[in-house]
């Protein structure tokens, strides 16, 4: 698929603005949602649209449903659905800021700025624990399978649907803990990267193992690193054809498949959790019409 969002498939960033928006009530967004098809080009910025957005637009966009909300001991995993998502990317964090500045200003006459992440490349491509993120993602043609819907309508094939969730880390209290048990909560050596078969079967990798599911559920994964004055984390970012292997996934992390709950709760959890629907491009523009504009 060639017109997907090129900055779907692209390597990461090394800085990134994570924006999201509500609906202003009563407003109508189509004029703004124009500037925007134009304004963002799918590789500098990625755009996703809710279906807060696509209801008020009087569309469905098949696939397109509510996160899930779970909650159990020690787990709690909250929905909160959102209009619209923006993920710009860039080289310089300050062109970065400013780019999210005048999109925030343009979107203001309909839209209002519910977060705004401020995300960065970490070394290699590592969370803030050290450890490496998206080692078992798909290679090559298989990544394009993975994260790009294929639909021969105009409109819709070449777009993706994602999963985003912002995660808070207690990075103190992960810092405490022997390298052993923290390399038993991901499943995976810190040191070498290596994965441990002897993990326990509350270990991450264990959980999200991608074809221990069936049908095997695999993700893109294209997560950052994100930090404020006060705290850190992982901005959880998951690209599909569909949002059937992501739910899969935290479905079974959250402990909903067999009460077995992902180590990862020990040390982090989500504060947020959306789903979005990324439309395809055309030309240099986000082509919106399957949501009738
Ligand atoms: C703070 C949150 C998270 C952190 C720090 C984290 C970190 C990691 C790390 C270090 C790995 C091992 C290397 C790799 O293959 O990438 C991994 C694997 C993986 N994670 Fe996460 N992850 C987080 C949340 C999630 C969530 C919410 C999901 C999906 C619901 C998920 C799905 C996966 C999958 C599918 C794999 C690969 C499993 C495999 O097939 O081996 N992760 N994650």
């Amino acid at each position: 698929m060639n017109n997907a969002q090129p900055g779907i498939l692209a390597p990461l960033p090394p800085h990134a603005r994570y924006l999201t928006f509500a609906l202003k009530t009563g407003s109508q967004p189509r004029a703004q949602l124009k500037w925007l098809s134009g304004a963002a080009d799918g590789k500098a910025c990625v755009v996703g649209i809710g279906a807060l957005l696509a209801f008020a637009l009087k569309r469905e966009i098949d696939g397109l449903r509510p996160f899930p909300h779970y909650r159990g001991e020690g787990v709690e995993v909250p929905s909160t659905p959102a209009a619209l998502w923006c993920w710009l990317r860039g080289d310089d964090r300050g062109e970065t800021l400013l780019r999210a500045r005048e999109m925030e200003k343009t979107l203001a006459p309909a839209f209002e700025v519910t977060s705004s992440i401020d995300a960065f490349k970490h070394g290699r491509g590592l969370d803030l624990t050290g450890y490496e993120d998206g080692t078992e993602n798909p290679k090559g043609r298989k990544a394009v399978e993975t994260a790009i819907v294929n639909d021969k309508r105009p409109g819709f094939g070449g777009a993706s649907f994602v999963a985003v969730q912002q995660w808070v880390h207690d990075l103190d209290g992960f810092a405490a803990m022997p390298q052993k048990q923290q390399d038993d909560a991901i499943g995976r050596r810190k040191r070498d990267n290596k994965e441990l078969a002897s993990a326990p079967e509350s270990a991450h990798v264990k959980r999200t193992a991608q074809e221990s599911f069936t049908p095997e559920a695999f993700v893109w994964r294209r997560s950052m690193p994100w930090a404020d004055a006060t705290q850190v984390g992982l901005n959880f970012v998951a690209f599909g054809k569909s949002l059937d292997a992501f739910d899969a996934q935290l479905r079974r992390m959250a402990g909903a498949e067999d009460g077995t709950v992902d180590a990862l709760f020990t040390f982090t959890r989500p504060v947020t959790g959306a789903y979005y629907w990324c439309p395809p491009v055309r030309g240099k523009r986000i082509d919106l019409r399957a949501i009738g504009l």
